[in-house]
């Protein structure tokens, strides 16, 4: 193909910073003349495109296959040799990160907003990962938003659209394209990971008794999820639902937990299913839900750590070292303690786990926002995490021929053994942004003159008292490359232990979130019925504590949080 390479001029646009996951916008954003052509330059510009070999992929959102157009030109037209491509261009998140990885290639381009709604008035988003498979680190985002801001011009190649629906080779331009099968290299990997023959042994035991629903949210994972579950484990038709993946999510928000994944519960809970999950948009994150059992996130990466032995890939390679996200609950630290394992506390964003993974330091981590994996790829990983889940049911119910073991009984005996942290995230969605700043404002102003130190809160509801011990700003210094990482949430602990944690959402894409995060432990002494009540009940009398205390309704204008998880 002879083709020319012709350079458009452009000016700058605000705002094209990448956030916690790359650059989240509306779709009419990314639409503008120039806008997508823009950041995508500036990405070729942040890397060293001569010789690279990128991988493309994402949710099949509205506006991808378009934008995987641009992509190829400006790619092209900048000298990258190689494109690997998702057919109709879908990769789930961790498939993405796996196909990095497994092709040596130098990074790659996810076309996603995560669990955000998608279709034309909804949103979009590009994120670029480097060559480990994970989220590009702040220092090249950063070098990315530098590029924005100073763009005068980008480069394309003059040539057809490229037909993403055929498996094959090819070249474009300078380039070479692969477009390859979407799920094939992440089964592989799965299979290698886990003990597919346990689980379906398990399975065909249990047909009646442990009936299994996967709620794909018309996301991605569709395809995954039937590749694994219906042609791998055997299992009905039946036991997935919301499986073909559609560009905007069947008009729906594709996240998975209690309140936008009620399709999943709702069934779950009339067919008293014993195993039901879901996961987001583009397949990272993953909900865990039987009949009658919620696992938060929390206690889900505390629940896989301690039954980590049980899974093949960890007693082959051993548990190197455990972590976890600021706001997520210390259970998983209570599992390190006991097993004589390193454990870290890292702020939110998964990018943060990949260092420690680099260096051999973490096998296994989890955040509080669904989010649950391990080192066999740097992100998370939602089917990964149902996988785990039923690998860990497989293995427990081999010793108990006599009564079957399902979620809750893994969750008892967790806390049995190590107490219970009961946690719960408020969410206050698309707030005034003026509001969100002076609640993080008032915050540090007690941090810095102390004014909250010491006081005590008696909740109205129950006269529970809580004593403040102390008010922080989470900051994180990464042992690896040592860099830091400022204002990463504000923490009020109590003397109990409690704490309760304030931070603004960094995937938004328009307003403020503002999330509060509370955990309560109770030891493992308080006993099943008290260890085994709601979270919502666990937790209420501090939940009222720290509403008072941050004054969060005066300031937001919201009475009720958007979201309770
Ligand atoms: C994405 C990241 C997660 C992170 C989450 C936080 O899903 O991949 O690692 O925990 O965003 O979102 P937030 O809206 O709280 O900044
Ligand atoms: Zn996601």
């Amino acid at each position: 193909m002879t083709s020319k390479v012709q350079e458009i001029p452009t000016k700058p646009f605000d705002g094209q910073k990448p956030g916690t996951s790359g650059l989240r916008k509306r779709v009419k954003v990314f639409q503008q003349e120039h806008y997508t052509e823009n950041f995508v330059q500036a990405i070729f510009d942040s890397i060293a495109v001569e010789g690279s070999t990128l991988v493309i992929g994402g949710d099949g959102r509205y506006f991808s296959p378009e934008t995987v157009q641009t992509i190829l030109k400006i790619g092209s037209a900048n000298n990258v040799s190689r494109f690997i491509i998702g057919k109709d261009s879908i990769l789930s998140t961790p498939a993405a990160s796996n196909v990095i990885r497994k092709y040596k290639a130098t990074g790659g381009i996810l076309l996603t907003a995560s669990h955000n709604p998608g279709g034309p008035d909804a949103d979009f988003g590009i994120k670029y990962n480097v060559s480990n498979g994970g989220p590009a680190p702040e220092n090249v985002t950063n070098q990315i938003y530098e590029k924005t801001k100073t763009i005068k011009s980008y480069k394309v190649l003059d040539a057809p659209p490229v037909d993403l629906s055929k498996i094959g080779e090819f070249t474009y331009g300078p380039t070479k394209v692969s477009i390859i099968d979407s799920v094939a290299d992440y089964i592989t990997l799965l299979e290698s990971i886990f003990d597919f023959s346990l689980i379906k042994k398990f399975l065909d035991e249990h047909q009646s008794d442990f009936r299994v629903l996967f709620d794909g949210l018309h996301g991605v994972t569709g395809p995954y999820a039937r590749a694994l579950l219906v042609e791998n484990f055997g299992l009905p038709e039946s036991s997935i639902q919301n499986c073909v993946p559609s560009p905007n999510f069947g008009g729906g928000h594709p996240d998975p937990n209690l309140t936008y994944a009620h399709s999943l519960v709702e069934v779950v809970e009339k067919e008293n299913i014993a195993f039901g999950a879901a996961s987001d948009g583009d397949g990272d994150r993953n909900m865990i839900y039987g009949k009658g059992a919620f696992v938060t996130p929390s206690d889900s990466v505390a629940i896989i750590a301690h039954w980590a032995e049980t899974i093949p890939y960890f007693k082959k390679g051993g548990v190197k070292g455990l972590a976890r996200s600021m706001p997520t609950s210390k259970a998983i630290d209570l599992v390190a303690k006991k097993k004589g394992l390193e454990v870290f506390e890292v702020p939110t964003g998964w990018k943060f786990f990949g260092n420690l993974m680099d260096a051999g330091r973490l096998s296994i981590c989890g955040e509080e926002s669904f989010g649950t994996g391990s080192d066999h790829i740097r992100e998370k990983d939602g089917i990964w995490a149902v996988v785990a889940w039923l690998n860990i049911l497989a293995a427990a119910n081999q010793n108990s021929p006599n009564k079957l073991i399902g979620i809750n009984d893994l969750l008892n005996e967790f806390y049995s053994i190590y107490g219970r942290s009961f946690f719960s995230r408020y969410d206050y969605e698309e707030v005034p942004s003026d509001g969100a700043n002076a609640l993080v404002a008032h915050l540090n102003e007690a941090l810095k003159s102390g004014s909250l130190n010491d006081t005590v809160h008696t909740s109205a509801s129950t006269s529970t008292k809580y004593t403040v011990s102390g008010l922080y700003d989470f900051e994180y210094k990464d042992p690896i490359d040592h860099s830091v990482s400022k204002n990463q949430g504000q923490v009020i602990t109590f003397s109990d232990g409690s704490r309760v944690v304030f931070r603004l959402s960094g995937t938004g894409s328009q307003g403020a979130t503002v999330r509060m995060y509370v955990e309560r432990y109770l030891g493992p002494d308080a006993g099943p019925a008290a260890l085994s009540e709601p979270a919502a009940e666990g937790l209420k009398s501090l939940i009222e504590v720290a509403l008072e205390i941050s004054k969060l309704k005066e300031f937001l204008g919201r009475d009720e949080p958007t979201v309770i998880t």
